[in-house]
């Protein structure tokens, strides 16, 4: 069996996960790779999701009884934990929404709705990059559409890295914020933060950053990135669906204006007007998902006890690994850097002209799970000259031997298809 150099123990880890365990198609074992669709949940998570329910459930911030109460510390030191793995400077800083894209969302109408100097209008500029998902363009589109902005974007090199050769064209003084990925979901790019975000610093540009590809794989320090936001997912980092994070420097929480009314947002209310609470519950209306930023907060915990630089370590020398052994297959083609440097764990690829949708269904007859189609980032696709994409996408529990199961299986694929 194909061997890395022993940076995780992925047999122990992996014993954590019980889906891991389970087979498909009449006893195939099961090979894993869409974990940037999502990831797996070690049972540490999922005992104490068990846990919450069988013995704290109750509503947070409204009750003066026991349950009340240990659903309230449990929920808000959820967010502790959050807080110090992004190494936030304050609690206060981080808000639980439902997903990435309800953060980018709320990111995206607080300025359509904010007064001077941070307001979105007919006369400001919207700056994303073509390597986005759906999820942090539409929201721009939808501001722009409504306040009449401009919106603006980086290109994208032939190599799968973002065409920064005119930055000083497309960010400009009347930018009012640029948004971008940190790691792509199909090319498995990692863009280079800090040039984007010293430019956007010289003109005056809030930054935003969607680290939905990055939260689950590498260390991620808000402070060390200088953006003033930054979006991600609870479900891709070994936490339950339903709960997304937005971090945002606390002065600029301060000045913005909500974007959900409702309970818990409020300070006071009357038939005329409401005042609101402080930040982070300022952005958080209605019962928040108290459970799902429970069990985020264990996922936090179950990370922390493996490492994040061992989790980045292992990743890179398997996306070494499989980018390499995926070079070797007659007519298959990497959409995204092809070496390892300055890129993450999902690699997107087309094979021949045997479409997208026949490899997945092919590999998944043989136990593969893969992910097919446009990934929700379709003017790559567009940008490529492709319908759409295969992607193959590993975590901290992925190993070379599922590499080699997915290349045996891409030439099953191959002989198949003649
Ligand atoms: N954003 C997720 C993906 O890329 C769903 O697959």
């Amino acid at each position: 069996m194909t061997q890395l150099p022993s940076l995780l123990d992925t047999e122990a880890l992996r014993k954590d996960f019980p889906i891991l365990d389970r087979t498909v198609h009449d006893g195939r074992k099961l090979v894993y790779l869409d974990n940037a669709a999502t990831s797996q949940t070690p049972r540490q998570v999922l005992d104490v999701l068990s846990e919450y329910y069988e013995q704290h459930n109750a509503n947070v911030h409204r009750g003066v009884h026991v349950l009340a109460e240990e659903a309230t510390a449990l929920y808000e030191g959820a967010r502790d934990k959050v807080a110090a793995f992004i190494n936030a400077p304050s609690r206060d800083e981080v808000i639980f929404t439902k997903n990435a894209s309800e953060s980018l969302n709320l990111v995206a109408n607080m300025l359509g709705w904010a007064d001077e100097p941070y307001r979105v209008d007919h006369e400001t500029e919207i700056v994303i990059t073509e390597m986005e998902h759906h999820s942090n363009i539409v929201p721009w589109q939808l501001l722009a559409q409504r306040t009449g902005a401009k919106l603006k974007w980086f290109g994208l090199t032939d190599d799968g890295r973002l065409d920064l050769s005119n930055i000083d064209e497309i960010i400009t003084e009347r930018t009012k914020v640029v948004s971008f990925v940190l790691v792509s979901n199909i090319l498995g790019t990692v863009n280079p933060v800090e040039t984007i975000v010293r430019r956007a610093q010289e003109v005056g540009a809030l930054v935003c950053i969607d680290a939905s590809q990055a939260a689950p794989h590498m260390p991620l320090d808000v402070q060390a990135l200088q953006a003033d936001f930054v979006a991600f997912t609870g479900h891709k980092m070994c936490g339950p669906t339903g709960i997304g994070v937005l971090w945002g420097r606390q002065e600029l929480l301060e000045d913005l204006p909500p974007f959900l009314g409702g309970g818990e947002m409020i300070e006071t209310v009357s038939m005329h007007s409401s005042t609101y609470a402080p930040a982070p519950h300022k952005f958080e209306a209605g019962t928040p998902p108290i459970a799902q930023a429970v069990g985020l907060g264990a996922a936090v915990d179950y990370l922390n006890s493996i490492g994040m630089d061992r989790i980045l370590a292992h990743e890179h020398a398997l996306t070494e690994y499989a980018v390499k052994r995926l070079m070797e297959i007659p007519g298959l083609r990497i959409i995204g850097p092809t070496t390892a440097e300055d890129r993450g764990a999902a690699i997107s690829f087309t094979l021949g002209d045997i479409h997208p949708h026949d490899v997945g269904q092919v590999l998944d007859e043989q136990g593969i799970a893969v992910r097919v189609g446009h990934h929700c980032a379709r003017p790559v696709c567009l940008r490529y000259g492709i319908p759409a994409t295969t992607r193959a996408s590993f975590y901290l529990y992925s190993t070379p031997a599922e590499v080699d199961a997915l290349v045996e299986g891409l030439e099953y694929v191959r002989n198949f298809f003649g």
